[in-house]
């Protein structure tokens, strides 16, 4: 049921990315524009993140964080003050902090670490909301919560693959840098931006290098779809490291579009695509099979990326911005759309992921008893 305002949220962010983007958009509301960033991550993948983990703890009190976080999008998009809206989704983070602290009492490995320090720089963003600085001071800490997130639920599955201890904990040094990056950037710009750059730059070799992605893009089906997107995910989260690197935390211009969709385009929306036929049938209750069409989006989303990030926002093209913003729209629906269709019509009749003979050799399994145990 939270997953109706969380659709909601991403209808509504999406119009307000058409509206910032300058296009026309089905609802022209300033509003939609000026929530745009905090809907799509907390009130999207920040909702979707908290319900996947309320599944898996399988406690009554979890679900309180996508229930506040879902409720925080809602107020956003109501009359009410924009206040409501940022205490709520205070709330609801400081809810996903607790819920990470039941998962690590059952658990206390470095990778739940690192989940929880994601949902903490989700709480430091959220009491910036509220405080009134404004959402482009905030966006370095929307970045570590999301990354965190991913990196973490990525190092637990690299047990699947035992890297070296120097590799793992070389991503629990960039995550805390990440961290104290975004905290640095809120008092200096410069400064905080090369701390920022330098650890996702850290992230991006190391998951580049050692996660399992680089085994399983070589299979078939599911696992290379997932393997493909988080490949091309990590690729992105270089970009947006270098450009932190050289240009400084930006709050606005061509650097600030291009660092911000590197990251939650590229890496995070990627990465959503990837596991949404692995996470979303424990959330669904239903299975969302995975049908060879889901890379048709997955590719437009990179492609579309990539123009209007070197065309529009490196040689300075406004049309170019609008066109590969635009197309970034189309890839996320059509991606919406063929996963609704797949829920609906269900599994093929010829199985695809459990009866791909090379699934003996993926890390698909592993992902889901993880997902189980937290
Ligand atoms: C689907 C296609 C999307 C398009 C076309 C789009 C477009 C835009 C545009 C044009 C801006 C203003 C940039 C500037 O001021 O230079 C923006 C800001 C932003 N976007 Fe997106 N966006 C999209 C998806 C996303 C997603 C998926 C996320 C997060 C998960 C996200 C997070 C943000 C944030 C945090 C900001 C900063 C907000 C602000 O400065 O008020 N966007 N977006």
């Amino acid at each position: 049921m939270l997953l109706a305002p969380a659709g909601l949220a991403m209808l509504a962010g999406l119009d307000g990315a058409l509206l910032l983007l300058g296009v026309p958009a089905p609802i022209r509301l300033h509003r939609l524009a000026d929530v745009h960033g905090q809907l799509m991550v907390l009130g999207v993948v920040g909702t979707l993140v908290a319900l996947e983990r309320a599944v898996a703890v399988r406690r009554r009190a979890a679900f309180l964080a996508p229930l506040l976080l879902a409720a925080g999008s809602v107020a956003l998009l109501s009359a009410a003050p924009v206040a409501v809206g940022h205490a709520l989704h205070l709330g609801g983070t400081v809810a996903l902090v607790g819920t990470y602290v039941v998962v690590w009492r059952r658990q206390p490995a470095p990778a739940i670490a690192v989940q929880g320090a994601g949902a903490a720089a989700a709480v430091g963003s959220a009491l910036l909301l509220l405080a009134g600085v404004p959402v482009a001071a905030v966006t370095p800490w929307f970045v570590a919560f999301l990354v965190l997130t991913v990196v973490g639920e990525r190092l637990e599955l690299m047990r699947v693959a035992a890297p070296p201890a120097a590799v793992r904990a070389g991503i629990l040094v960039a995550g805390i840098a990440l961290l104290l990056g975004a905290a640095v950037a809120l008092l200096h710009p410069r400064a905080g931006g090369a701390v920022l750059g330098l650890a996702l730059l850290a992230l991006a070799v190391l998951l580049t290098r050692h996660d399992v992605a680089r085994r399983t893009v070589r299979s078939t089906g599911l696992p290379r779809f997932m393997a493909l997107a988080m490949l091309a995910g990590f690729g992105w989260l270089a970009v947006a490291g270098g450009v932190w690197l050289l240009g400084g935390a930006v709050t606005d211009g061509r650097a600030y579009d291009a660092v911000l969709h590197a990251v939650f385009l590229g890496f995070v929306m990627s990465m959503v695509m990837a596991h949404a036929p692995v996470i979303l049938p424990a959330v669904l209750r239903r299975p969302l099979p995975y049908r060879p069409v889901m890379l048709a989006p997955l590719v437009l989303l990179h492609v579309s990326l990539g123009f209007r990030l070197v065309v529009g926002d490196g040689w300075g093209s406004v049309t170019a911005v609008r066109v590969g913003g635009v197309a970034n729209v189309v890839a996320v629906l059509a991606f919406l759309a063929v996963a609704v269709w797949s829920v609906a019509v269900g599994a093929p009749a010829r199985p695809t992921v459990a009866a791909v003979p090379t699934m003996s050799a993926v890390p698909v399994e592993p992902l889901v008893a993880s997902a189980a145990l937290r």
